[in-house]
Parts: C-alpha cells; sequence; structure tokens
C-alpha cells in the first residue's frame, strides 16, 4: 500500500469494537499540538461524537469559541448533548466555552471563515465508530445493509449508484486509485457481472469470490476492505475535501494559529505531508512534525483503530 505498507483500511475489521473505537485517537497528542490557548477561536473540522471537542473546550474557558463541522447530522446530535451539557454543570454558569456546531463540509471553511480567523483547526478524519456501527448506513461488511456510505444523508452520490451505474473501467479506476488494490481490474469485471448488487453483504460475498488472497500481505485483511475504502473514499469525495481544507487553512489561521490533522491511510498523510512542506517552502508555515506522530504501544493496545492514525501539525508563520 505505497508509503504506509503497514496501512489498515480504517475501521472495517481489524479488532476497532465499539467500545474501543469511541475512544478518541491521539487524543492527548493532537491537543498538545494545537496548544489551545484560553479564550481562542477553534475550528474542530470533525467534530464526530465530540471527543477531541471536549478537550478542546475545557482549555477555551468561558472566552472561548469552538466551532465543530461534521457532514453527519446523527454526529452533531451527540455532540451536541456531550459538548453543551458540559460534564453536568450548566453551560450559563460553567467555565465553558461559545459552542457553534455545523453541518457541513470542512471543504466549505474557505468560504465560511474570513482571513486570519482562527487560533487553531483540528482534522480527525475519515469514518467514525457511530458510522461503522450502523449496518444501516452501508459502511462496513461486517454486517449486511444498504450500499449507502455518505457520512452527508443529504449528498446525492451513494455506494449503490457508484456500484451498479459505473462502467467497469472507471469502477476499476476508483478501486485502484482510492483503495490502493492491485486486483482493481478483477473486482470490478465481477461487480459488474453481478449487478444489481444492492446490499454490503452481496458486494463482499462478490469480491471475496472474485479476488482471493495471493500472498500473506492479502490474506492479513479480509479481501473486501480496500474496494470498501474505495467506494467510501469516492462517495464522499474524501480527497478533494481534504485539499480544500489544507488550502484554505493557511488563510483562516492567525500568525502563530495551529493546524493538526490525524489521518488514516497512505494517500490521505500524503496529502497532508505535501500541504504542510509546500507551505513551508512558500513561508506560511513552520513544520512541528518532521515525521507523523503514531499511537504508542498502550493507546496501541487499548484502542486498536489507533493503530494506522498518522498525526501532522504545523504553524502559519
Ligand atoms: C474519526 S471521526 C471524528 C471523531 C472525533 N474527533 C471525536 O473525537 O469523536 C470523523 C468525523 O468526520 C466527519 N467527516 C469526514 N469528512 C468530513 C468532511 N469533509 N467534512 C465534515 N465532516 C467530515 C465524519 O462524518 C465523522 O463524524
Amino acid at each position: 500500500m505505497g508509503e504506509g505498507s503497514t496501512d489498515t483500511p480504517q475501521g472495517v475489521g481489524h479488532g476497532g469494537g465499539r467500545e474501543a473505537s469511541h475512544v478518541p485517537v491521539l487524543l492527548k497528542e493532537a491537543i498538545d499540538f494545537l496548544n489551545v490557548r484560553r479564550g481562542g477561536i477553534y475550528i474542530d473540522a470533525t467534530v464526530g461524537l465530540g471527543g477531541h471537542s471536549y478537550e478542546i473546550a475545557k482549555r477555551l474557558g468561558a472566552p472561548g469559541h469552538l466551532i465543530g463541522l461534521d457532514k453527519d447530522p446523527a454526529a452533531l446530535d451527540i455532540a451536541r448533548t456531550k459538548l453543551e451539557s458540559s460534564a453536568g454543570v450548566s453551560p450559563a454558569t460553567a467555565d465553558w466555552p461559545k459552542i457553534t456546531l455545523l453541518q457541513c463540509s470542512f471543504a466549505e471553511v474557505g468560504e465560511r471563515f474570513g482571513k486570519n480567523f482562527a487560533d487553531g483547526i483540528l482534522a480527525d478524519i475519515g469514518v467514525s465508530s457511530l458510522q461503522l456501527d450502523d449496518a444501516a448506513r452501508g459502511f462496513s461488511f461486517q454486517a449486511d445493509g444498504p450500499l449507502d456510505m455518505r457520512m452527508d444523508p443529504r449528498s446525492e452520490r451513494t455506494a449503490e449508484q457508484v456500484v451498479n451505474h459505473l462502467d467497469e473501467r472507471e469502477l476499476a479506476d476508483v478501486i485502484y486509485e482510492f483503495g490502493e488494490e492491485r486486483r482493481s481490474r478483477r473486482i470490478a469485471r465481477a461487480i459488474c457481472r453481478s449487478r444489481p448488487i444492492r446490499s454490503t453483504a452481496h458486494l463482499a460475498d462478490v469480491i471475496s469470490a472474485a479476488a482471493r488472497p495471493m500472498n500473506s500481505e492479502q490474506r492479513r485483511i479480509h479481501p473486501a476492505t480496500r474496494t470498501f475504502q474505495a467506494l467510501r473514499i469516492f462517495v464522499n469525495r474524501e480527497l478533494d475535501d481534504l485539499r480544500a481544507l489544507l488550502e484554505a487553512a493557511p488563510r483562516i489561521l492567525k500568525p502563530g494559529g495551529r493546524v493538526v490533522v490525524i489521518s488514516f491511510h497512505s494517500l490521505e498523510d500524503r496529502i497532508v505531508k505535501d500541504a504542510f512542506r509546500e507551505g513551508a517552502k512558500q513561508g506560511v508555515y513552520t513544520v512541528l512534525t518532521k515525521k507523523p506522530v503514531t499511537a504508542s504501544e498502550q493507546e496501541s493496545d487499548r484502542n486498536p483503530r489507533s493503530r494506522s492514525a498518522k498525526l501532522r501539525a504545523a504553524e502559519r508563520v
């Protein structure tokens, strides 16, 4: 899998059980790199279930402002309860920041926020346990459900449309490009011959029959893992969104403000690495992480999902 040969495509059946995957990944490291200042303005671009946001909010105190974004309204509902209760103390009386939660893509930050607006931006990208564990959302091949995979239920493109309507060549390209799957052509051919495919279990069976593992690396993960990753990335335009966020970040950040990104596979990590390197070349960033920060042994044991996480951080000059 390119430079990240030990990558585990995120959250599709590698021991990240429901409890484990609810735990925010690289929490201490992310908060330390963000260097949260009391009274500051911070954007959590992927608020999810609010784990990272909660720690940011605690440090901001009453004069601060936390803006949480997510494409997924179900995640925002959970985050709202967590963040607006401030550990059972009434937010009106507690030392708790103003919280604004918005359902949108982080690709929109450039349009939504002005120049020198924020002291920090955090993005913990990818799929959440809430999404993975709900069979009805179709993210996982481990439970049968409709082929949906949309993080934002308002968006038009579903996995079912991609699987049943792309031509064989386009489908193979998607599986190769976003899943880094060497058996992409064979898998695409099998999918096209088995159409219509309406459920995750049917799709996983078709892929398993077409792509028998040929070596120990392929035996290590389920044959459908990379194809499911590819479909999810394509359906949600994940890499385009990430590029848009990274392009806008230097303008939105105040001088001295920080951007911290946690990614889960090599395609994303490469985009982050290149954006920070380019920013450093142009004199807008100081890169704070020469190499990506990864989970400690203890965190990896406690939360298997953290094993593939890579954190990079940069500071606005
Ligand atoms: C790994 S979870 C974040 C978990 C969160 N840090 C926590 O502590 O609970 C990733 C979240 O990002 C959201 N997401 C992914 N891509 C997004 C995008 N382009 N714009 C907004 N939200 C996005 C997903 O819907 C998901 O809820």
